[in-house]
């Protein structure tokens, strides 16, 4: 079955951002001058996905207002003669069919992904991490998609995995098994762990914000009870997953960016101007400023 829908949650409290985060979704935050999220919608689109689950908490009304159609701002934009960007703001409403879903509590990852389940229903699904960004290049089969068609070639269903220094596998869900012989991308999962503590399991492989997953991980979410930190994992659910029917990880070709973390946030953003034509002179100068300044 084809994967048409995608999860998104975006319900997080993003306490790592507050104050910042006191009103406004971190998902909202801006990579140059679009918010993190629209990246990450885009990257669905992009993919093939036709309908996305967004999982809102409290405050998110702002995220339902920026994919939605700002008739006045275009308007206004129109009569002062910005007609491309009112173009460009009309483009946003129309990237993707979107419904939104509330999770009444932060209670964790799982629980927010099982608050799409009456959207998505009895098909396979992709999930997007709200603060986890996967650049491709341009013209490039862009990352979620990549998961669909190992998902496709499988059968399985897939997380995404990256390589991380062993020291630091205990900030991140580790998968712990073996790289397919027949292709360097895929890993065969025996076991996979949220945040580890320090030197209980001896893995270098990280899972990222990125999923497809068949529909038989409702029932699992459903019976998931809560783990780590006292939420609903979503790692303990797809560990029910491996042992019932497998699961496989795949490294995405991409770059992985962290714009749920400060430092990350800042990489983002410093990436994509510099992957800006009109930016990137300005930025190398003002660079180089700053580091002449703090570094010397
Ligand atoms: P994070 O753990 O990074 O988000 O969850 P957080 O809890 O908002 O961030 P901090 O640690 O307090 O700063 C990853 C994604 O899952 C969503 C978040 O919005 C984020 O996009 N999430 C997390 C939910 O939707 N619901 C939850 O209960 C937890």
């Amino acid at each position: 079955m084809r994967v048409r829908k995608a999860i998104i949650p975006v319900a997080g409290l993003g306490t790592r951002f507050l104050p910042a985060t006191k009103a406004v979704p971190k998902e909202l935050l801006p990579i140059v001058d679009k918010p993190t999220l629209q990246y990450i919608v885009e990257e669905a689109a992009a993919s093939g996905i036709e309908h996305i689950v967004l999982v809102n908490g409290r405050n998110k009304s702002a995220i339902e207002d920026h994919f939605d159609i700002a008739y006045e701002l275009e308007d206004t934009l129109r009569k002062r003669d910005k007609v491309a960007l009112a173009d460009e703001m009309r483009d946003i409403s129309a990237l993707c069919q979107i419904t939104s879903v509330r999770q009444m509590q932060p209670l964790g990852l799982g629980h927010a992904v099982l608050a799409g389940r009456a959207v998505v229903g009895d098909e396979p699904f992709a999930v997007l991490l709200g603060d986890d960004l996967v650049r491709t290049d341009d013209g490039q089969r862009p990352g979620i998609g990549q998961l669909i068609d190992a998902f496709e070639q499988t059968g399985k269903g897939q997380v995404a995995l990256m390589q991380v220094p062993k020291s630091e596998i205990e900030k991140y869900g580790a998968a712990v098994g073996t790289p397919d012989a027949n292709n360097p991308r895929q890993f065969l999962i025996d076991k996979l762990v949220e945040k580890p503590p320090a030197g209980t399991v001896d893995t270098d492989q990280a899972v990222i914000g990125r999923y497809v997953l068949p529909a038989s991980i409702w029932p699992l979410l459903e019976s998931t009870t809560p783990g780590r930190g006292g939420e609903i994992q979503l790692t303990d659910a797809l560990a029910a997953l491996l042992q019932k029917e497998g699961l496989g990880g795949y490294t995405i070709d991409g770059e992985r960016l962290d714009a749920g973390d400060k430092v990350g946030f800042l990489q983002a953003n410093l990436i994509e101007a510099m992957s800006r034509d009109d930016l990137r002179a300005r930025v190398v100068e003002m660079m180089r400023g700053v580091l002449e300044r703090f570094d010397g």
